[in-house]
């Protein structure tokens, strides 16, 4: 039986069970996303505008505008317009009339955001064609339901229902976060909570799948990229037969394992094409910031500020930041580490077409004495079927290992 924690045992012990192949379906591969919704959102908060964009991006992609840019907004297509606007200024009310014109005739549904829900404002609301109101204030995860069953994206009922609930309030409680680790104020711990609670329900519910098509939907690479890698180290910790608590441990890193990515420059981050050897010394940072972010903060976790500090670690010491060895890389860290990197090449990016599941764990196998293999045979039960789980069939990928490495 394989021993979990080999640096400071504390947490089970990996069933003996889980190593042996089993005979479920395994993951369907999606290798198209669906159609993207469009959401066109008007806002006369420039922050609010920025972060409620983001939050939006779960159901696809999001347009924001700033009222001044009346002919942008005419122009613009979209099947769904959020308006937030200061309801109380004439001003804003005629401009608003102009900027909708186009939209109110195609008939998109408008919803309103009202900063005060008088019956004046919900009157002008309704005269500028709005099909629902919502008070400004609303909680993220209430207003993204809201616009999910406006699109007709989120279903009134059925298992698959739950578990869309769920991604969404992971990843609105994901916004809180990020937004948080961009400026410099404390992270939520309560939002972290709540997207680890749905997370593991999530993983609970069994459907991986249906996870991943929620991932694929979302329009912003780094909630997507945080939501998959969570996703599955959930997946892969409960497959593992992890307690209620270890779980929450390990879903909380995979949470939190990018959120130094919060600091590095957006124009770095998001560069669509490959890095230079000095953007990719500052991306490099990212594990130490995510860390010193975490420990001045207070409260975390042992084992969350490893993950942190360690996801890109390799066991061979060819990892960053710094370079250490398999000696001291505990198990969780070399999970989630595989989860990273599984994440990063099943992906879409700007440089690179997704690998299939199959292509995926063929990389991380080729990737040799970097990776626990023991675990990683046991990841091959979460991700592949059983037909092509066995490892013995696997034909490795040496040659992608280390773009492998640099997309994580
Ligand atoms: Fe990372
Ligand atoms: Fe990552």
């Amino acid at each position: 039986m394989p021993v979990f924690y080999r640096a400071g045992t504390r947490l089970a012990r990996i069933p003996a069970a889980v190593f042996t192949l089993h005979q479920s379906a395994g993951l369907r591969w999606r290798s198209c996303r669906r159609p993207s919704a469009i959401v066109l959102l008007v806002s006369d908060r420039d922050q609010q505008r920025q972060s409620l964009q983001r939050a939006l991006s779960v159901w696809g992609a999001c347009r924001a505008f700033d009222l001044a840019e009346i002919e942008e907004i005419r122009k613009a297509a979209g099947r769904l317009l959020i308006v937030d606007l200061d309801l109380s200024r004439p001003a804003t009310i005629v401009s608003a009339s102009a900027a909708l014109a186009t939209h109110r005739q195609s008939g998109a549904p408008f919803l309103f955001l009202l900063r005060d829900m008088s019956p004046r404002s919900q009157m002008q609301a309704n005269a500028l064609g709005a099909q629902a109101i919502l008070p400004a204030e609303t909680p993220p995860s209430a207003l993204l339901d809201k616009v999910g069953a406006m699109l007709g994206l989120l279903r009134d009922s059925g298992p698959e229902t739950v578990l869309q609930r769920r991604f969404v309030r992971a990843s609105a409680a994901f916004a809180g976060l990020l937004e948080a680790a961009g400026s410099d104020g404390p992270l939520p711990v309560q939002a972290i909570n709540d997207s680890v609670e749905a997370i593991n329900r999530a993983a609970d519910d069994g459907n991986l799948d249906t996870w991943l098509d929620m991932v694929w939907q979302h329009d912003d690479a780094t909630y997507q990229h945080c939501l998959l890698v969570s996703g599955l180290v959930a997946a892969f910790a409960r497959k593992l037969g992890f307690g209620e608590s270890d779980r929450q441990l390990m879903t909380t890193a995979a949470v939190l394992h990018d959120v130094g990515k919060a600091r590095i420059p957006l124009d770095i981050l998001r560069k669509p094409g490959r890095l230079t050897p000095a953007e990719r010394a500052v991306i490099c940072q990212h594990p130490q910031i995510g860390h010193d972010m975490l420990v001045a903060q207070g409260g975390f976790a042992p084992a969350v500020l490893a993950a942190v500090l360690s996801h890109h670690e390799m066991l061979d010491g060819s990892g960053y930041p710094h370079g250490i060895g398999a000696d001291r890389i505990p198990d969780p860290v070399r999970m989630i580490t595989i989860c990273d990197i599984y994440a990063a090449l099943i992906e879409r990016r700007s440089y690179k077409a997704p690998m299939s599941p199959e292509e995926a764990f063929a990389t991380l196998i080729g990737m040799g004495d970097k990776l626990d293999r023991d675990l990683l045979r046991a990841f091959g039960n979460v991700v592949l079927s059983s037909s092509v789980a066995r490892l013995g069939k696997m034909t490795a990928r040496p040659a992608a290992s280390a773009a492998a490495e640099d997309a994580a």
